[in-house]
């Protein structure tokens, strides 16, 4: 067995990186981070120069790089093509001495990437239930004794490599499936949120431009990514509860009598009912809460519990300073929206003691640092508001594509 400095070489080492991946990959469900750590370890493992790793694609039946070092583009071949479509065709692995005598080999990749392949290793991936899901390939075997420092790859390294694979794929199995999970829920709730947003036809794209600008601030004042996730899955939601609201209330045009305007506020408890009704799954435990509290002001008179500054969620005080300027934007058929940069500055005028639009002396309703960091995003964006109709993700949500 030939080593190289820095590289596992006894069994022993070997043994404990596999475990090492193995418990790392029970532990992660994104596909991209958890395979990008499986591709790095499967070079260690083998000693190669570096590794890919390819998927199947069933709708073209191709394989594509999923991950590749080295690559900076996606690679797509059909089935059967290059010696990873090969391995992938007739589930067995494959290991080539040298490359560019090897009918397999495919000198396309190397001539797009200008790399110079001697030695691979191609070993196929299938699922639990023996679907193909793609393959495994290690490139160039780094072999100190070799006069270039490439040598063959071992009966060993393949060993390791077809274990690996095996491990990976379960992984990717899961991964594939949570992928699928997500989207068809990220499509589910976006239609939910139309079906409300279709009650009130002056008011279609309000919760889009509201999830756009949520997700906006959120990223901007440095939420971690499953917190500015939360926020993107309260901010489609936040209006749900509208569903429980009578459509002539919605729909009214002049002043709300005592009782129309109680059920019109109510839909911010029906928000928070309907939605705990639904096993969010991890992380996600919070969204009918942060949902639910858009209307709750800095001063405690907001609605629905009058909860005070720092008593309702970050996500709730971005949920609700996209809402107000969201709605003050907006054109509706009795009124005329506001410019940004207006509408912004009344975000400002809400963040201090001042009278609100009923005349009233009131109290802070808006959190100046979300204020601050909507000002800051539009003026980088220069008031561009189809900026916040990207972010929002909606079209990509609906299409159950990825984010
Ligand atoms: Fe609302
Ligand atoms: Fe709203």
């Amino acid at each position: 067995m030939t080593g190289v400095a820095g590289l596992p070489t006894t069994d022993t080492q070997k043994l404990r990186l596999l475990l090492n991946v193995s418990r790392l990959i029970a532990s992660r469900l994104e596909l991209k981070p958890l395979i990008e750590e499986v591709v790095r370890q499967a070079s260690r493992l083998v000693s190669a120069d570096r590794s890919t790793l390819w998927l199947y694609d069933h709708g073209s039946n191709e394989i594509y790089t999923f991950l590749g070092e080295g690559l900076n583009q996606e690679i797509r071949m059909p089935l059967g093509k290059g010696v990873a479509g090969a391995a992938a065709l007739e589930r067995r692995e494959i290991v080539i001495d040298d490359a560019y005598s090897s009918p397999y080999f495919n000198p396309e990749v190397d001539r797009q990437t200008g790399y110079l392949t001697r030695s691979l290793l191609a070993v196929p991936m299938e699922s639990h239930d023996r679907q193909l899901l793609g393959c495994f390939q290690a490139v160039n075997r780094l072999d100190d004794t070799a006069p270039d420092g490439i040598g063959a790859f071992s009966e060993e390294d393949i060993d390791v490599l077809t274990a690996l694979a095996g491990v990976a794929a379960v992984a990717v199995e899961n991964a594939l499936l949570y992928a699928e999970q997500k989207r068809m829920f990220n499509s589910f709730i976006v239609t939910l949120a139309q079906s409300v947003d279709a009650k009130d036809p002056t008011t279609s794209n309000h919760t889009m431009m509201v999830t756009g600008i949520a997700v906006a601030i959120a990223q901007y004042m440095g939420l971690s990514h499953e917190r500015v996730e939360r926020v993107r899955i309260a901010a489609v939601l936040h209006d749900y509860g509208k569903i429980g609201v009578p459509d002539d209330v919605l729909n009214k045009r002049g002043k709300l009598e005592d009782m129309e305007f109680m059920q019109m506020r109510s839909h911010c408890i029906k928000t928070i009912l309907i939605l705990s009704r639904i096993a969010f799954g991890r992380g996600l435990e919070d969204i009918p809460r942060i949902a639910g509290l858009h209307h709750e002001k800095l001063d405690g008179l907001g609605y629905p519990f009058g909860l005070k500054a720092e008593e309702i969620p970050l996500e709730s005080r971005i949920l609700a300073v996209a809402d107000v300027f969201q709605a003050l934007i907006q054109t509706r058929p009795y009124k005329q929206g506001l410019p940004p940069d207006q509408a912004l500055e009344e975000c400002w005028v809400m963040t201090r003691w001042h009278r609100d639009r009923f005349g009233r002396e009131s109290g802070p309703h808006l959190d100046a640092n979300v204020v601050n960091a909507l000002g800051e995003i539009l003026e980088a964006n220069r008031g561009q508001l189809e900026f916040f109709e990207k972010m929002s993700g909606w079209d990509l949500m609906l299409a159950g594509e990825d984010l």
